[in-house]
Formats: C-alpha cells, structure tokens, sequence
C-alpha cells in the first residue's frame, strides 16, 4: 500500500494545517512503548462483550475488519493486539504518530495491523469498507467535522458499526474558559510555554469549572494532555442534541452509548426524584439531552452507530423474546458486600462509572440471577433462578440498563 504526505492540495486548508502542525510537535496520547498488560488483559471474555456490545444480535465473532480512524500514537496497535484474528487499518495526519504505531507494530510483531498516514476525511482513498470503524477524539478536532464523518460512513460495510467519541461541552466549560484565557496570552505550544501554564493553572481559585477536571482527568499529567486539551488550535464539542443532529446529517442512526447509565432517568439519584416520571414519559433522545443537563459534567459522548439502511435488533423486554438472551457481564464490574444499604446483599458497580451515584443495590433473589449468568445460557435456562419471571424480566432490563452485562441475542 502506498502512503500518503499529511497533506496534499485537495485537503489542505489553514485550519487543517494548524492541526496537523499540533499532532507533529504534540503527537497524542504520549507514546506507550508497552501494551503486554493490555494485550493479557483482553481475554476472551472482554471480546466477546465488545462484540456483543456493538452487533447484539449476531453470534461472536474475532475476525472483523477494524478500521481505527486518527489513531494517534498507540490506538492502532492496541486493538491489533486485543483482536489478533482481526484485519486493523490505523489511519492519522500524524507522521510522528503513525511512526510511534509502526515501532509498536515491529516490537509486538503485528502483521494484522496496516498503517497509513492519511486524513480520515479521504478513508475512501483505502478502497475498502470496514466492519467496524472506531473513531475516537478525532471528529471535532477536524475544520469540516461533517465531512470526517460522512467519509468514515462511507467505509463503513452495511452491517458495520461504528465507535465514535467526540467532545460534550457543559463539562468542558472550564476547558473552553482556559482556551480563551490561552489565546489571549498568545500562549505557544513550545516546552517552555506548557511548563509556565501548568504551573500557572495550580494557581486557579478551588472553584473555577476547569479545576475538578485537571483533579480527576490524567489528561493534565502530561504536557502532551495539557496542549492537548487548553492549546489546541481546532476543539468543538458536541451537546447530545448537535450529536444526533451530526449523525443525521451523515445518513447513520444512533446505536447506543458505550454505557448509558448517565444517560437514562432509571439509574442514579435522578430515579428517585419528583422527575424521574416526567423523565421516563419522554423519548430517548429527548431523556439522553436532559440527562446531560441534568448531569453537567458529561466531557465526552462515546457511542455506537450504524448506517441508516442497518437496523440490528433492539432490545426488547415486553414480549417474551428477552428469554431467549444471553447475557454476559461486563469485565469491569464489581459486586461489593459492605456498607450495604438497607435490604441489599449487594451492591453493583461499573468501574467506569464516573458518576457515583451510578451503584445499583440487589437484594438476595436478584443475587440468585446475577449467579445464574455464565455468558453461555439464555435466560429461559436458568432453572430455579427463574422461578419469577416477572422479576427476572425487571432485573435483567436493570441489569442492561446500567452497564451490567450486554446480551447475545443471537439465539432467538
Ligand atoms: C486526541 S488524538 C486521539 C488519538 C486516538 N484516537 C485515541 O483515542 O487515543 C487525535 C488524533 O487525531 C489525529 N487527527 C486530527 N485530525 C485528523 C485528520 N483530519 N485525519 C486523521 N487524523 C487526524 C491527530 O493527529 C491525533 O493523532
């Protein structure tokens, strides 16, 4: 395959050019010269969620074309590594960053990882469609974000699906204050300049927006995440209302969140409320755009979706098809046994939550089921577990709802 200059006639335009510029002095995330932990770490199991995750209704599979779109410097070879049956494409600006992948590729040996330094906007150029397409903190930083993901949908296959991450703004908001702030210093992207703003920022009053994020967010760990974050040239974000609005506009339809628990009126504190009632009355799109204001601090939105003309089965708990499901729990849950409340055996959590009121308390005949779940059996044959019916039907929804487990529905 041949590979491309960052930037010929066609593309080039300032604001592209200043983005590119970025990535070649700031390639990001800092380059990792070891994923063995991360390449242990994907068993089994976690494929199988992830594709459960994404293709509900279709039987396992590790062999999907991957196309990973503005991989930066590692993202690439990390998926080679999780999927090692499965074809990866890795496409950046980023000379640096696609040379970071490549000694990657060398070290772990990864022949099922391709690697081209391309702008996603010209995907097409690869001449071939891909099962899935992940594209994560790339679109918004594009001039014309329309066209990155017209031309990602347009390499999608028919049935594939699409991970896409963009910006949220309400709990940028800090972020975009220090932007402004940044510019009107006209603070540079050189060492000297990232070193004098972070130690800058320690000076920040406790309660100014952006401090709770440089406390929780690695980001602000490194100077890559610090240009990364309050110098770069090009940053939009996308509230959930825009981000539906960005997928229409590019022919796909909105699949599901990674993990949709902040966005539902089920899960959390916001289920208890006087408005948890009106909340659920409304549609989803409508529930998911509250549920980001009433949350406020969502910084990212990442999703699955699909093209217009793929509907894969939804998940559905009101006939008796939900019988028939698989379920299989998430890799990064926890049971957890102490300071219970009242009534609970346990409580369920997603580690990936970060949201803490997102902890979802069973009590013993919820626990019978959760037992019950060894990725394998459809609910039906759970035996004396199912002895409620009813309540299975709640728990399992439950389950789904908050980021528990994901369904093989391919057995119906
Ligand atoms: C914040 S990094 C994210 C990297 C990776 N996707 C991840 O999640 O770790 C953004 C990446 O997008 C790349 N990028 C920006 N504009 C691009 C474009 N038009 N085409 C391809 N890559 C682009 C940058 O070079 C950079 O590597």
């Amino acid at each position: 395959m041949r590979s491309w200059n960052r930037l010929n006639s066609r593309t080039d335009n300032t604001a592209h050019s200043r983005v590119g510029d970025f990535y070649e002095s700031h390639p990001y995330p800092p380059p990792v010269d070891d994923i063995e932990r991360y390449r242990r770490r994907w068993d089994d199991q976690r494929r199988r969620v992830d594709s459960h995750l994404f293709w509900p209704s279709e039987s396992y599979r590790d062999d999907r074309s991957i196309l990973v779109a503005g991989c930066g410097t590692s993202q690439a070879a990390h998926y080679a590594v999780r999927w090692p049956n499965a074809r990866i494409v890795g496409v950046d600006l980023s000379g640096p960053s696609i040379a970071f992948e490549r000694e990657l590729k060398r070290k772990y040996g990864l022949d099922n990882l391709e690697l081209h330094e391309l702008p996603v906007e010209r995907a097409g150029e690869l001449g071939e469609s891909f099962d899935h397409v992940v594209c994560t903190g790339v679109l918004h930083h594009l001039p014309d974000p329309d066209a990155g993901l017209r031309a990602l949908r347009n390499v999608l296959a028919p049935r594939g699906a699409l991970h896409l991450m963009v910006y949220a703004p309400y709990g940028r908001a800090g972020v975009y204050m220090l932007q402004e702030y940044c510019r009107r210093l006209r603070i540079d992207w050189s060492d000297a300049e990232i070193d004098e703003l972070a130690a800058s920022l320690k000076a920040l009053p406790p309660d100014h927006p952006i401090v709770s994020l440089l406390h929780k967010s690695r980001d602000f760990e490194t100077k890559a995440g610090v240009a990364d974050a309050l110098l770069h040239p090009q940053d939009r974000a996308y509230s959930v209302p825009q981000l539906m609005e960005f997928l229409d506009r590019a022919d796909l339809v909105f699949g599901r969140w990674i993990r949709q628990a902040p966005y539902l009126p089920w899960c959390g504190a916001i289920a208890s409320s006087p408005h948890h009632a009106r909340l659920a009355a409304l549609e989803p799109d409508e529930q998911y755009a509250a549920l980001e204001l009433f949350r406020g601090t969502m910084v990212r939105h990442s999703l699955v979706a699909y093209r217009r003309d793929f509907s894969p089965a939804v998940l559905d708990f009101s006939g008796d098809e939900w019988l028939n499901y698989v379920p299989i729990r998430l890799p990064d849950t926890l049971v957890v046994r102490d300071r219970l409340p009242r009534g609970a055996v346990a409580v369920l959590i997603n580690r990936n939550h970060t949201f803490t009121d997102l902890y979802l308390p069973i009590d013993a005949r919820q626990e019978r089921l959760l037992e019950a779940i060894d990725g394998k059996r459809r609910i039906r044959d759970m035996g004396r577990a199912m002895a409620d019916r009813d309540l299975a039907r709640k728990f399992f929804e439950q389950l789904w709802q908050w980021d528990q487990v994901v369904f093989d529905t391919s057995k119906n």
